[in-house]
């Protein structure tokens, strides 16, 4: 098994991610999860205005396999309808086409799953002087059956539906996902 090797996102390296892609044959949130990486005004912007984290994860030999991201959301917590707490946010995360499902075994030998790891270790090790609940959260587009089927195999369960004000498409809704740390 190869271990990835992580490296902080940072403008110098948008040549790097130019040609990532998640592909597209599932459906448009492919398309949107390869873009933020690759368009200055997704991670990059993210990174700058709400200080979002983000890490490239490389093979041994330098090839680009996917991304992964942690910051911070209010969210009603412990059930919808509670007091806003401020918990760990994934924005997005994304491996390249032809490593999804790769390397061949189960769980943690994944690349995807890998990466998972490093970002719920992320979340472990948050400054303690930074109140953040330890729990993580990320929305997912619920069409998106094998990212849901992927974050179930890392422990998140359903925790809430939502409508986000960007979403424009008819009967379109996205799963809120939780993994209390
Ligand atoms: C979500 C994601 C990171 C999961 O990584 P992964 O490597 O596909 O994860 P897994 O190998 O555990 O696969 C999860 C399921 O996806 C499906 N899958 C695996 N490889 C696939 C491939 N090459 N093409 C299509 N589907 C595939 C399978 O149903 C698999 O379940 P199984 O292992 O029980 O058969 C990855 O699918 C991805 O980057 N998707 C595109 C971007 C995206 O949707 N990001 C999440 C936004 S919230």
């Amino acid at each position: 098994m190869s271990k990835l090797a992580r490296k902080d996102f940072h403008s110098t390296l948008l040549p790097d991610v130019a040609d990532f892609d998640c592909g597209d044959a599932e459906g448009a949130w492919c398309v949107e999860v390869s873009e933020w990486i690759r368009d200055p005004d997704g991670a990059l912007l993210s990174m700058a205005r709400r200080k979002t984290k983000v890490w490239l994860y490389c093979l041994p030999d330098g090839r680009l396999v996917g991304y992964g991201s942690l910051g911070t959301s209010k969210w009603e917590w412990p059930e919808f309808g509670s007091p806003l707490s401020t918990l760990f946010h994934i924005p997005f995360f994304g491996v390249a086409q032809h490593f999804r499902g790769k390397p061949d075994g189960e769980g943690e030998v994944r690349y995807s799953r890998q990466i998972m790891e490093d970002l719920i270790a992320e979340a472990r090790a948050w400054p303690a002087g930074r109140l953040v609940t330890p729990v993580v959260t990320l929305y997912v587009d619920e069409r998106n059956e094998s990212a849901m089927k992927f974050y179930r195999k890392c422990g998140f369960r359903d925790f809430r539906e939502k409508r986000l004000p960007s979403d424009t498409t008819p009967g379109k809704f996205n799963l809120g996902m939780v993994l209390p740390l």
